[in-house]
């Protein structure tokens, strides 16, 4: 049985007071969720505050990008070494939204993915189709060309310390979230593709479904065989439904 993760990302937003609220509203809420893994990927300048406010709770935290290169001239960039420094376990590669608005390409998320294992992170690496994508019949075809750089640079073993999710770009802030049916194919999918290399490393890793997870939607979608937890966006800026999600994730449940 895999153990299900919930993460948190709370993209561009929060304050040091928000951020204070926030945690200190799950981190009691949570306290009694048993047999699940939950994590906040946070904005890099919170990543201090974060820490300050996690450690010693049963919370894993990390970021939501790194740099591809370990140190050095490359002004604005953020290394896999000062993410380990700030405590932090999880890095997000490729989200549809660094994909869309900051270039990203399957081969320079492949490149992150491997600075972040190299870093000792573990990497939760977005994949998933566009509406136009998943109209023309071309879901299947879109994620294996997003994981196979990722294969090719760091072999299937890889995915034995890292983490996948699955998030169609037209479920991401839409409220539109994929049925349960429909993102459990896309799993499945995705465990095959892997199965293909290694078929003990497809059968352990964590394939999370991300867009418009909310606490009213969860159970179900946490309830589909390939479904392993949630990559929460806008639910996990709110403890309530963050602490709702989580639980579902429970065995207990
Ligand atoms: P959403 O975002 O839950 O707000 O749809 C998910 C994500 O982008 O990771």
């Amino acid at each position: 049985m895999r153990i299900k993760l919930v993460a948190g990302n709370w993209k561009m937003n929060g304050t040091l007071a928000t951020n204070q609220a926030l945690l200190q509203a799950l981190v009691p809420a949570l306290a009694r969720v048993v047999g699940v893994k939950c994590a906040i990927c946070a904005p890099f300048p919170y990543l201090a505050q974060v820490q300050q406010l996690l450690s010693g709770t049963g919370l894993a935290w990390g970021a939501q990008n790194v740099s591809q290169f370990d140190a050095g001239a490359y002004t604005g960039e953020v290394s896999g070494a000062m993410l380990v420094d700030f405590g932090c376990r999880y890095v997000i590669v490729g989200h549809s939204e660094r994909r869309a608005l900051f270039g990203e390409t399957s081969e320079t998320v492949a490149e992150k993915y491997a600075a972040a294992l190299k870093a000792g992170l573990t990497p939760i690496l977005c994949v998933g189709e566009t509406l136009a994508d998943r109209e023309a019949g071309y879901t299947e075809p879109v994620v294996a060309a997003q994981l196979a750089p990722v294969l090719a640079a760091s072999g299937a073993q890889s995915f034995a310390h890292a983490v996948i999710a699955y998030e169609p770009v037209w479920a991401i802030g839409t409220g539109k979230t994929a049925t349960p049916e429909q993102a459990q194919a896309v799993h499945a999918y995705i465990r095959t593709r892997l199965a293909t290399h290694d078929a003990a490393v497809a059968e352990k890793v964590q394939v999370l479904y991300g867009g418009s997870v909310k606490g009213s939607n969860a159970a179900q979608l946490f309830g589909m065989p390939d479904i392993d937890g949630g990559l929460i966006g806008g639910a996990s800026l709110d403890a309530n439904e963050m602490a709702v999600i989580c639980r579902a994730a429970s065995p207990a449940s």
